[in-house]
């Protein structure tokens, strides 16, 4: 099957890759050939063609931050910040994470699946085929395993690959307040083995924040995951600068998630472990918060940037990867080119996925076919779905 008459942005090599005339040949899933019109090779000339009017054609997107598995809302919270409470006296007085702890347990498997489908239906409509879904509302075994449970379901009920983060070490819940060491101890890293041999976990994340985790308590998850063979990712300086980022490096992290509060020696850390530096304006806008992410530092030390919905019930109830993409261009000066890197190949690498996020040979055949007819055009508008298709493993899903 050949893709015809259309501007490929293959996000490869410098900038966004952009072949202006392309043609796409799929094969099996895969993409089999991509490049000018003039240069297809002569036998593949013959295939079966879809002629796609001269749009634009993306790598699928990839939304690499998400908690997307939660039961109940926090709606009350909204409208209690715009009353003067900060994100942070809400959690201290048992609200925030714990009050969604409380519904999510109260939900069965199913129950998660069903309220998590509207929205990832908001993300795929909007082109993206991968997402990464994280626990961390459970905080007691059963919990953790039964939201990464639903997050692997929901790829039986919809064409997506789901990629899973557990997040054992996001709060300390009510049961164990003030002893967080035993709460990973008796908790969490039983948990982590217990989903791990469920195969339920592809990475396993961190909140390190006054709120949450120290460092040292973030090392001992991370000791464990490695043992495991699990690569590891971070919140890190989300809130407050307490070292997230440096040890997430330490531990050569795939990425290390918000970092607003990151300075220039972070930057050069994640530069030399090859960590992803995920910037999550949905959470920045949503908390007023006016601490910048060091951008400048990370392009002057070549640290890939990926950009993410955070989709959560309370800091960031962002379900349009677009809109976290405009976010992204005007909150934190992104430019639109770096903005869909941040949504391609940069998720891609912060998922450690070799086979998305770029369109060239033998990578998975996720696509995104646009009415648009500059890349930068998907930065641009807000609340505006540009979306002409989306192809998943080959077929139009
Ligand atoms: O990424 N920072 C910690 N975790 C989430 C927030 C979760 C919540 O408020 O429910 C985040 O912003
Ligand atoms: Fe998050």
């Amino acid at each position: 099957m050949l893709l015809t008459n259309i501007q490929v942005a293959t996000m490869e090599g410098e900038g966004c890759g952009l072949i202006p005339d392309g043609v796409i040949a799929l094969r099996g899933g895969r993409i089999g050939w991509v490049g000018p019109h003039t240069d297809l090779p002569d036998d593949m000339a013959g295939q079966d063609s879809r002629d796609l009017g001269g749009r634009l054609v993306t790598p699928g997107l990839i939304d690499c931050h998400t908690h997307l598995v939660h039961g109940g809302d926090r709606a009350r919270e909204f409208e209690m910040r715009l009353e003067g409470a900060s994100y942070e006296d809400i959690a201290l007085a048992g609200g925030g994470i714990l009050s969604t702890v409380r519904d999510t347990r109260a939900a069965s498997v199913e129950d998660l699946v069903a309220a998590a489908l509207p929205r990832l239906d908001a993300l795929l409509a909007e082109g993206v085929c991968t997402v990464e879904i994280k626990s961390g509302y459970g905080l007691d075994i059963e919990t953790e395993l039964d939201m990464l449970r639903a997050a692997r379901a929901l790829e039986r009920h919809r064409k997506v690959r789901v990629v899973t983060s557990f997040l054992g070490a996001h709060a300390v819940p009510p049961d164990y307040d003030g002893r967080a060491d035993d709460y990973l101890e008796e908790v969490c890293l039983p948990a982590l083995r217990a989903a791990h041999r469920e195969g339920l976990v592809d990475a396993v994340d961190g909140f390190c924040e006054g709120i949450a985790f120290t460092p040292a308590q973030i090392e001992r998850v991370f000791e464990a995951a490695q043992a495991l063979g699990l690569p590891v990712k971070l919140h890190a300086e989300q809130l407050s600068h307490l070292g997230g980022t440096a040890l997430a490096a330490r531990h050569g992290a795939l990425s290390a998630d918000h970092v607003e509060y990151a300075t220039a020696d972070d930057a050069r850390a994640l530069a030399r472990s090859g960590s992803v530096a995920t910037l999550l304006p949905g959470a920045f806008y949503t908390l007023h918060e006016s601490q910048l992410p060091p951008v400048a530092a990370f392009r002057r030390h070549g640290v890939p940037m990926a950009l993410a919905t955070d989709a959560n019930p309370g800091s960031s109830p962002l379900f349009s990867l677009l809109l976290a993409m405009n976010m992204g261009c005007t909150l934190f000066r992104l430019t639109p080119q770096e903005a869909l890197s941040g949504t391609t190949r940069h998720a891609a690498r912060a998922l450690g996925l070799a086979d998305a996020g770029r369109i060239a040979p033998g990578m998975r055949a996720d696509l995104a076919v646009w009415d648009v007819g500059h890349p930068a055009e998907l930065s641009y508008r807000i609340g505006f779905n540009p979306l002409h298709q989306r192809w998943f493993n080959g077929e139009i899903a």
